[in-house]
């Protein structure tokens, strides 16, 4: 769906309507051209704070890049910046700064006590104006619960609300910031969240927090192809955010098995044939699509490694007037079929080793919202589930959720105009997200080498006004 507003607001006419009534300006959001495209370009300053147990990994990350890496320089609490590697420049921050920064990326790892906090005023004080339209702000942290002393978990937590304030700052350049808490000794496992985050796969991911834990090493993947030779289950795939999943996971190499309703069979073949992928008729909701499912896998696959529960249904009223079917509907579709059929193919052994599993929560599920109570149950106990499988699951199988925001599908396009129009706009990057933008953040998980990241909501909202 189009977004009329955002195209009128980026003319010259509308740029100046926009600012005299005082309306929001969205920047239009640059997103991934090619698949083999560098996943940063441009200037990229990094800086970090004394103690730093992160920047080298970043430093070879970046460098991998055709980025013009600078480190900072010329402040005594940002003194090991220069762990970056060699093929960082200095940047003195205390003279006039002349570059445009694509990403400033800053290592807080090293923060013990809230005094040290003043390394984060440091080094973007000077910094933040320079940051170029649709840049990346990207800080990397100690997982607070890791830390054993009081000041050094509060100093840490404390990341989470100066990025969101960041974000709410930068928004309005389409700019995004987010935050990367590790846990000791995994900054090893940082490549493939960074090369997410300061990408243009990212665009409409703001305001975030990501816990990277302990996992085996991850290995080395292909940055164009790094599902190739992965067989993916997208159910839903017949249109929207699920018919982009499909085709962003087939991009990255993986076979692809489209599954929807036996009414959108047409749809859903024309999805599969574009991709080379197999279609599969069914309603998850059928007491025997578990097995009906894990059959199809074994005849055609021998197993599956990724496992994409996107299928979702809303059916709202107000809670009085809300009829039984549509809370059983909805409750059964975007939850209770996850379940069953994770239960389905862990149990027949389907499900191989290194797996991932990607739940689709949402924004209503963490903030909740008005005619939606049973969607909204539904999705929230999506959070719970993922929160507690990704404790017991084994053989390097991760599961995460995703939770969109406003995006623009033919579910938004059912919303009342005036609803609809609000949802677009309450956001730090004041516009709706594109099913691909949802599609790019499963493929971040489900690579390879995102082993170590496990357990984690992230929300697709451009940072939304509502909810955490
Ligand atoms: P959509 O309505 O365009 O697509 C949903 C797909 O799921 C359809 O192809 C439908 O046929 C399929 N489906 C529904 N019930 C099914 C069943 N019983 N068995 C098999 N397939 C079934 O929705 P959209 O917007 O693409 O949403 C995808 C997911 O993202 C859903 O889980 C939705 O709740 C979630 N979401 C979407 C948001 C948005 O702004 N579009 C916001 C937050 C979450």
């Amino acid at each position: 769906m189009s977004d009329l507003y955002l195209r009128l607001a980026n003319t010259p006419l509308g740029q100046t309507a926009v600012k005299s009534l005082g309306l929001p300006s969205p920047v239009p959001l640059t997103r991934l051209q090619r698949p083999d495209q560098p996943f940063i370009e441009g200037d990229v300053l990094i800086g970090a704070a004394n103690g730093t147990k992160a920047v080298a990994s970043l430093g070879r990350t970046i460098s991998a890049s055709p980025a013009n890496l600078f480190f900072a320089s010329g402040a005594e609490s940002l003194g090991d910046s220069e762990l970056a590697g060699k093929k960082a420049k200095a940047l003195d921050l205390s003279a006039p700064i002349e570059n445009a920064f694509k990403a400033l990326v800053f290592d807080a790892t090293g923060i013990k006590n809230p005094d040290e906090l003043k390394a984060l005023y440091a080094f973007f004080h000077p910094t933040i104006k320079k940051l170029s339209a649709n840049g990346r702000v990207l800080i990397i942290g100690q997982t607070p619960s890791s830390c054993r002393k009081p000041a050094n978990a509060a100093a840490q937590q404390a990341l989470e609300g100066f990025t969101r304030s960041v974000g709410k700052e930068v928004g309005k350049k389409g700019s995004t910031a987010n935050l990367i808490w590790i846990a000791p000794g995994t900054d090893q496992h940082l490549d493939s969240s960074v090369r997410f985050f300061l990408s243009p796969r990212s665009a409409y991911v703001s305001g975030q927090t990501v816990r990277i834990g302990k996992s085996d090493p991850a290995p080395a993947v292909s940055q164009v192809k790094p599902l190739t030779s992965k067989v993916a289950l997208v159910t839903g795939a017949s249109r929207g955010i699920g018919e982009a999943i499909a085709q962003t996971l087939a991009r990255d190499g993986a076979t692809v098995i489209g599954l929807d309703i036996p009414q959108a069979l047409n749809e859903l073949r024309a999805v599969t044939d574009a991709i080379g992928g197999k279609a599969f008729a069914c309603d998850i909701t059928d007491a025997a699509a578990p097995n009906l499912i894990a059959d199809f896998i074994a005849e055609h696959f021998e197993g599956i490694d990724l496992v994409i529960h996107n299928a979702g249904i809303t059916r709202d009223k107000t809670l009085g007037n809300m009829p039984e079917h549509f809370w059983d509907m909805t409750i059964a579709v975007n939850l209770s079929a996850e379940e069953l059929i994770d239960e389905e193919l862990q149990k027949r052994k389907l499900m191989r080793h290194n797996g991932r599993i990607v739940c689709i929560s949402s924004i209503s599920g963490i903030a909740g919202n008005f005619g939606q109570t049973n969607y909204s149950t539904a999705k929230s106990g999506v959070i719970g589930y993922v929160e507690s499988m990704a404790k017991h699951l084994k053989n390097g199988v991760t599961i995460n959720a995703i939770a969109p925001g406003f995006i623009e599908t033919q579910m938004t396009a059912a919303i009342p105009l005036t609803i609809r129009e609000a949802g677009r706009r309450m956001n730090s990057l004041s516009q709706g997200g594109q099913p691909i933008d949802v599609a790019e953040a499963i493929a971040w998980y489900c690579s390879p080498a995102s082993n170590g990241v496990n357990g984690n909501v992230v929300r697709v909202c451009g940072q939304s006004l509502i909810g955490k």
